[in-house]
């Protein structure tokens, strides 16, 4: 049996739930279950970090004790996890007697040892951050590096972390062991920030400042600084120095950190340094995934565009959120979150793949079978053929996971309910039962009901809710159908006769109340979900045209204006440009097949289109993110553009 332990960041309690803690712990909630549905002894843990400026000031405005401030906050975050069926073992606090006792005995343990000391600081403080900076941090104008707000000067005496020492064995760390950050380019982030010198680390704040935090057990003068007590969460809730040294090692090996791109240099710089200081290993692995942006646009409570979880799950359901997130964000990278795409989502995925499929199959089975599980026959060649795709998506989501690449695992278990959809058309089972060919009728409802099965194991850990439903559907017992055993999904079958269950659609679709626009959009009519009649209607008219893209197949293509920043001829071709270019906030590198027809000066400073959700490939050993639209006729070649547009870059083009 393997062993897998898994973190989120611990949230701030000054601030409500959004999205962006919604998906690094949706995340980890998933890769937990799908740990455990392999066998694997698993541990969950996400919390909340209490201390700090931030909640004094926050607990102040309130007229409460910082304490109850965080009592009270706290909650917010314990009733999401909830309702979205978070299944972590453990939930610490920060303000826990169980925590602050080991963050304590790390101190004295480094003050004894020299690796913590006093002595003055004159420098720049981001009060937002809670960090020091020196001049050569800081942004044109004084401005933080971080949240690129104005800091301020301080002078003043405090208790330094003598991180600086441990640059070399950090670089050293990182280029030889390639995994322990990832993706693979903030690993290079982070040796790029280590380029410059390493300063040691403030970690005290005085009291006449701040109180709220933990007493420094060598000067009751002080409080430990809030991110070098946060980062010992991650080993004070499993045991270190509590009395647990066996389950702290045993899970600490196996460790994975997921956190979000901002945070990155506390957890790929101060806490590996933290942990050499301490004698203890590195975290086996630290995941940053990207952010979700409104739009095109950061979330921001000024700006007044941050997602709620709450209101999502009251539109979609909890389930078929989890699912449009974690579908949505190509871990690593920024994903814009619309309304629309997530309803283009759910309808395209869930309500006409998944839900129609479930509905096809039970139906057809009540019709002619007595609702149980239609008898096996001979299997035919395309049978053995949907059997052996479903099978195949076993190890396929199986190393989608190992990876982190969630959105790659649903799309292999996803494919497999398209290739049931499409068997389902050419073995035309509702023809047979005209015909009255019942035996080979009963063989394609099994065989696709089987497909389901082991799709629905495949998204138990991302769905648990509507897969036990899906399963009860087909036969499982209620204490079979919210678990899954990966060993033996290949193994196991349905058992023809068990009776089955009847339900109504499992993800009805979503339409906008007037005409039929794909989806509601802002200031429209809300989404409902549409009657099951309209549903069939639609699908009848759909099986009509099978060779027309739907709207919303068009959409899961995400074109985009682009910016051009850099290009270059690729090494050793004659055809190849390299162009580094900016989405929105991000930037990426392309390689493009136009070095004959664009010089590369020509194509610094252009707004190009690409196809930004493209699968990454490798071409000669640069890794090509998204492909740039161009038309070709015979040999002349021309890109495509906004029409005479100074559009920003990241806009959608559809
Ligand atoms: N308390 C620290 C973490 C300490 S961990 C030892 C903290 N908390 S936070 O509540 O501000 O942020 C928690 C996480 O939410 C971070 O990983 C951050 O990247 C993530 N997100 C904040 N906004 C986000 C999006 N818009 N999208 C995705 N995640 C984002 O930082």
């Amino acid at each position: 049996m393997s062993t897998f332990y898994v973190t989120t960041p611990i949230y701030y309690v000054n601030d409500k739930p959004h999205i962006g803690h919604a998906y690094t712990t949706i995340l980890a909630d998933i890769l937990a279950r799908f740990h455990r549905a392999m066998g694997d002894d698993t541990f969950f843990l996400t919390g909340t970090d209490e201390h700090g400026q931030k909640v004094q000031k926050a607990a102040e405005a309130r007229h409460l004790t910082p304490q109850e401030h965080c009592d009270d906050t706290v909650k917010r975050f314990q009733e999401l996890w909830e309702r979205l069926g978070i299944s972590n073992d453990d939930f610490l606090r920060t303000t826990q007697e169980r925590h602050k006792k080991v963050v304590r005995a790390i101190l004295q343990d480094l003050y004894d040892r020299d690796l913590i000391y006093k002595r003055e600081y004159k420098g720049h403080y981001c009060v937002p951050c809670e960090r020091f900076f020196t001049d050569k941090d800081l942004l044109e104008g004084g401005l933080c590096p971080d949240c690129k707000r104005p800091t301020g000067e301080i002078c003043e005496t405090n208790y330094f972390f003598r991180m600086g020492q441990y640059r070399d064995f950090l670089v050293e760390y990182i280029q030889t062991h390639p995994g322990f950050i990832l993706p693979d380019f903030r690993a290079n982030e982070t040796l790029g920030f280590l380029k410059k010198d390493l300063e040691d680390l403030c970690i005290s704040r005085p009291k006449s400042r701040l109180s709220w935090g933990i007493e420094l057990p060598f000067d009751p003068d002080y409080v430990c600084y809030v991110w070098f007590d946060a980062l010992i969460n991650y080993i004070s809730a499993i045991g270190y120095r509590g009395g647990e040294e066996a389950k702290f090692a045993k899970y600490w090996a196996e460790s994975l950190h997921l956190i979000g791109k901002d945070i990155l240099t506390t957890h790929t710089v101060y806490w590996p340094t933290m942990l050499h200081a301490m004698n203890l290993p590195m975290p086996k692995h630290i995941f940053a995934h990207g952010w979700w942006l409104t739009g095109n646009a950061k979330m921001s409570k000024s700006a007044g565009n941050v997602v709620n979880p709450m209101d999502m799950i009251g539109k979609f359901g909890v389930d078929p959120f989890r699912y449009c997130l974690t579908a949505g964000m190509v871990p690593g990278q920024d994903a814009s979150f619309t309304e629309e795409s997530f309803i283009l989502r759910y309808n395209t995925d869930l309500a006409n793949d998944l839900g129609n499929m479930l509905s096809r199959v039970v139906k057809m089975a009540f019709k002619y079978f007595q609702g149980k599980v239609p008898p096996c026959g001979t299997l035919e060649e395309i049978d053995n053929e949907l059997l052996s795709e479903a099978e195949k998506a076993v190890p396929a989501v199986r190393e989608a996971v190992e990876n982190i690449k969630l959105d790659k695992g649903l799309e292999a278990a996803m494919n497999v309910v398209r290739a049931a959809n499409r068997y389902m058309e050419k073995t035309a089972p509702w023809t047979l039962a005209k015909k009255g060919e019942t035996e080979r009728l009963a063989t394609v409802l099994y065989t696709a009901a089987e497909s389901l099965r082991i799709v629905s194991a495949l998204l138990l850990p991302v769905m648990p809710e509507k897969m036990k439903e899906l399963r009860l559907s087909l036969g499982f017992a209620p204490e079979e159908a919210a678990k899954a055993d990966y060993a033996a999904l290949a193994s196991s079958r349905l058992v023809s006769g068990t009776p089955m269950r009847d339900t109504p659609p499992l993800f009805p679709r979503i339409l906008a109340e007037k005409g039929d626009a794909p989806c509601c959009r802002k200031g429209e009519a809300p989404a409902k979900k549409e009657t099951p009649a309209a549903g069939k209607q639609e699908e009848k008219a759909a099986e009509e045209n099978a060779n027309v893209v739907t709207v919303e197949d068009f959409f899961r293509t995400e074109l985009k204006t682009a910016e051009v920043l850099e290009a270059k001829k690729l090494e050793n071709s004659d055809k190849l440009l390299l162009l580094k270019i900016k989405v929105g906030e991000e930037v990426r590198e392309i390689v493009s097949g136009i070095a004959k027809h664009y010089t590369p000066e020509e194509m610094v400073g252009r707004t190009i289109v690409i196809v930004a959700n493209l699968k990454p490939a490798k071409i000669r050993g640069v890794v090509s993110n998204g492909m740039l639209l161009a038309a070709k006729d015979g040999d002349t070649l021309k890109l495509v553009t906004i029409d005479g547009g100074s559009f920003k870059s990241g806009i959608p083009v559809g």
